[in-house]
């Protein structure tokens, strides 16, 4: 398949608009940025289109999509009520990254959008370029992350077509995105609505807003099954594995030599605090201060990525505070992590 590319500017910004979106009303996939990652976008009404999401990610399908809209009153037509809590959260939060999910009208979006189930994600982002295409496309555009399944999801239209060129019908580059991580999800069918994945929105910033929510994430134990689908998959990963190692310096140094030792080509990704501290070596690669959490969140994905591009067989990274956005980074490194952690206490 032949994957159409446009790189958005000023001067042809509308004509991009109106030939992606004749893309998707015609039932085609077409990827675009987001202010939290990239999507791959296809009609929400149309089975068939939301089919070669699925086909194209090599998704799972009983993982549900996130539904995008350009405005608010778009929803009614497929939602069945908006719960007083979730219209709260909207008038703070949209256009931003925060999807909600709320009780699904039947029969109005094709069934393989919400894999079947009685409830739907929806999200209105906080980009132009998203929403300049889904205000001409006039259409609720279903879109998860831009990636192969299971890889780390794309900040970038290169990331896209790292993983997509040839699979879908195109791509509207935009340049980087802003939060880097994907959308905060809440289930606001429940009372108190919980927070099914950690995302740009933090725990902190939504209790402002309606008091407390409950967190699945935070109390979910490996055996329970997610309320979220997607989040019991291994997840954002690199090729090479992935290992958070808990405990000082020294302790991170020698966890590095003794896989040196081993053969192993150590992949390093950790904050400038510790990079500071460990000895260099080639494939060492900073996140950013721990004092700017935002900033590892827009980075974490493009150095995850990063390193499949180099020879590792083995990459470390440390633990992050889980404080606002950092709740998102440190959930991102645990499923790419698959649960590896090398801690020091258990060591001695
Ligand atoms: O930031 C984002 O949310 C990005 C951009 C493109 O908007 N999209 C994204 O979509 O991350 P995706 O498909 O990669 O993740 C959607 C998550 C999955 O964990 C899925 O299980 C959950 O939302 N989800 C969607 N609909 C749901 C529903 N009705 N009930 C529970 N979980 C749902
Ligand atoms: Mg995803």
């Amino acid at each position: 398949m032949e994957t159409k590319i446009w790189h958005v500017t000023k001067e042809n910004e509308i004509q991009t608009y109106l030939e992606a979106a004749k893309l998707l009303q015609a039932g085609e996939t077409v990827a675009f940025p987001t202010e939290t990652v990239y999507g791959i976008g296809a009609d929400a009404t149309n089975e068939q289109a939301v089919a070669k999401i699925y086909e194209a990610k090599g998704r799972p399908s009983d993982n549900p999509l996130i539904v995008h809209v350009a405005d608010q009153s778009q929803i009614h037509e497929f939602v069945q009520k908006i719960p007083s809590n979730a219209k709260k959260l909207m008038k703070e939060f949209w256009p931003g990254p925060l999807t909600i999910i709320l009780p699904l009208q039947p029969e109005r979006l094709a069934t393989n959008v919400t894999a079947g189930l009685d409830s739907v994600g929806v999200r209105m982002p906080e980009h132009p370029v998203a929403l300049g295409l889904l205000a001409v496309a006039g259409i609720p555009v279903a879109a998860p992350s831009a990636n192969q399944s299971g890889k780390p999801s794309p900040t970038s239209g290169e990331h896209v077509a790292e993983d997509l060129l040839g699979r879908i019908s195109g791509i509207v580059f935009a340049g980087k995105t802003g939060v880097g991580l994907e959308s905060t999800v809440i289930d606001c069918t429940l009372e108190p609505p919980a927070i099914l994945r950690p995302g740009g929105i933090s725990q902190e910033e939504i209790e402002a807003v309606i008091g407390p929510v409950i967190s699945e994430a935070k109390e979910m134990t490996q055996q329970e099954a997610p309320k979220a689908p997607g989040m019991k998959y291994t997840h954002y990963a690199p090729k090479a594995p992935l290992a958070i190692v808990k405990g000082d310096t020294t302790f991170f140094q020698k966890q590095i030599d003794l896989a040196e030792k081993r053969g192993e080509v150590v992949g390093v990704l950790v904050s400038d605090e510790l990079e500071e501290h460990l000895r260099k070596s080639e494939y060492m690669i900073g996140l950013g201060s721990k004092a700017h959490p935002e900033e590892i969140a827009y980075r974490l994905y493009d150095r995850l990525r990063y390193f499949d591009h180099t020879p590792v067989t083995l990459i470390y990274t440390e633990p992050f505070e889980k404080v606002g956005i950092g709740e998102a980074v440190m959930n991102r490194l645990d499923k790419a992590a698959g649960g590896r952690y090398i801690k020091q206490s258990e060591e001695n």
